[in-house]
């Protein structure tokens, strides 16, 4: 039998310098790198977030929304589009670097989505990729969409489809803060972190904020676990970490002890 794959997301947030469009993170890129040729993992898919590479250009042109028929949003895909290639670029080159086979697959050449959900995968290259002991690097992208025309695909709906369709053994997504914490840790001292947590849990947790008829107080971190919960269901577990921190992306490579929140069925 052909060994699981390890799904690791590597958010934007972490790559690129948020505040300044269209800016990598080389630093960190090539660290991450580093602790990913270390790791040494036996198969391993590579997704990463868009950052301020693919988010301002989507945003200026209403991408998520869908086409309008307009000539200007057209061109605005494929510059969110070619945003996101340059970015993806950076972190194949950095991987190669580091003596990892990694091969770039272009979500918007191989999937398209239905009202933004994943509806096809031409999935045969990729697996075949992964047979072969390449590491395919794939990314959050501007997608051909059946109902909207286009849209965006988050990098998290991909990891979650992903997960489920390669049989993955777990997800690592690697962001900018420490996990999930009770409320916004950028915003509010009194958070704290959240170390484990079953799906049972995560449920009572969204349904208390609905009651309360409150927005994600996570800081977002709430509705992004959530695209993870389909794969979690089926016994794929999702550990978050801080790639911001050195080390973190290696010691959840090796299954080390690392400061995160480790997400179960339970
Ligand atoms: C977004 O991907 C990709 C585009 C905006 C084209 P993600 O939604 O996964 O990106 P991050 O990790 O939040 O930046």
């Amino acid at each position: 039998m052909s060994v699981k794959p390890v799904i690791l997301k590597l958010g934007g947030s972490v790559i690129t310098r948020k505040e300044k469009p269209l800016t990598a993170n080389l630093r960190a890129i090539r660290r991450i790198a580093s602790e990913i040729a270390s790791a040494e993992t036996a198969s391993l898919v590579v997704v990463h977030g868009g950052g301020s590479f693919g988010h301002p250009l989507a945003k200026r042109y209403a991408i998520k929304e869908g086409y309008k028929g307009r000539s200007s949003q057209a061109f605005g895909f494929a510059q969110t589009h070619q945003a996101m290639v340059t970015v993806n670029k950076l972190v194949v080159d950095a991987l190669i670097s580091q003596n990892i086979p990694a091969v770039a697959v272009s979500p918007s050449s191989c999937i398209v989505t239905k009202s933004g959900r994943i509806q096809t995968m031409m999935e045969e290259p990729l697996k075949k990729l992964l047979q072969t002991g390449f590491v395919p690097v794939l990314y959050g992208d501007a997608v051909l969409d059946l109902d909207l025309g286009f849209t965006i695909l988050s990098g998290d709906q991909l990891i979650a489809y992903l997960a489920m369709r390669l049989n993955a053994e777990r997800i690592i997504v690697g962001i900018d803060v420490n996990g999930l914490y009770t409320a916004d840790p950028k915003t509010d001292s009194s958070a704290r972190l959240v170390k484990h947590v079953t799906l049972k849990e995560l449920r009572n947790m969204r349904q208390q904020m609905k009651e309360a008829k409150v927005p994600d107080v996570t800081g977002g971190m709430l509705g992004k676990i959530a695209e993870l919960m389909p794969p979690i269901e089926k016994g794929i577990t999702a550990l978050i970490v801080n790639a911001a921190k050195p080390k973190n992306i290696y010691k959840a490579l090796k299954g080390e002890k690392v400061t995160g929140t480790f997400i179960e069925k339970g």
